[in-house]
């Protein structure tokens, strides 16, 4: 728990709307967050193909539409037990939830879902502030 959050008490947030003014990081330096921190696995592409961000890879999830979306939804074939739990209880991606995952992936998603096992990510961010900024640039993907 390196971001010292108090996973108990977390909110659990169903699905709703999230609004851009939702987001209080930087997506400018969420970008470089994104390039040195994320984009080994992930990337970013919309349903008519543009690609985002990253490059296409099998070993992360498409992360287009995951700020604010519900958790586990892209097309992904190897999400763990304990996303798939949160994608059944409609867990959304809001800045709380997705800076906390961020913090402990498995940690998060455990406390939130009391499903076991580990997520398939094995690490977060390195800072909150990184975490911050990097949701707010995912959420600047739109494609629009
Ligand atoms: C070593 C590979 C790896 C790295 C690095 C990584 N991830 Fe992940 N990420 C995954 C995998 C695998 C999953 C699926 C998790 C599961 O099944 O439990 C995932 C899931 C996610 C999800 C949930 C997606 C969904 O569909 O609900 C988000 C959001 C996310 N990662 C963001 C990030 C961000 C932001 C970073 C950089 C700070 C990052 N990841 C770094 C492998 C990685």
């Amino acid at each position: 728990m390196k971001f010292r959050l108090a996973l108990s008490a977390l909110v659990f947030a169903l699905a709703g709307p999230v609004h851009a003014d939702d987001w209080t990081g930087d997506a400018d330096l969420g970008a470089t967050v994104f390039n040195t921190q994320c984009q080994t696995c992930h990337y970013v592409q919309t349903e008519d193909g543009t690609l985002l961000a990253g490059r296409v890879s099998p070993i992360g999830p498409n992360l287009f539409g995951s700020a604010g979306g519900v958790a586990g939804s892209s097309d992904f074939a190897r999400y763990s037990t304990p996303i798939q739990a949160a994608n059944t209880a409609g867990l959304v991606w809001d800045e709380a939830n997705l800076v906390a995952f961020l913090d402990s992936p498995t940690g998060f998603l455990t406390e939130a879902t009391g499903a076991a096992g580990r997520s398939g990510m094995p690490m977060g961010a390195r800072t909150e502030a990184d975490a911050l900024n990097v949701a707010a640039y995912l959420a600047s993907l739109t494609g629009e």
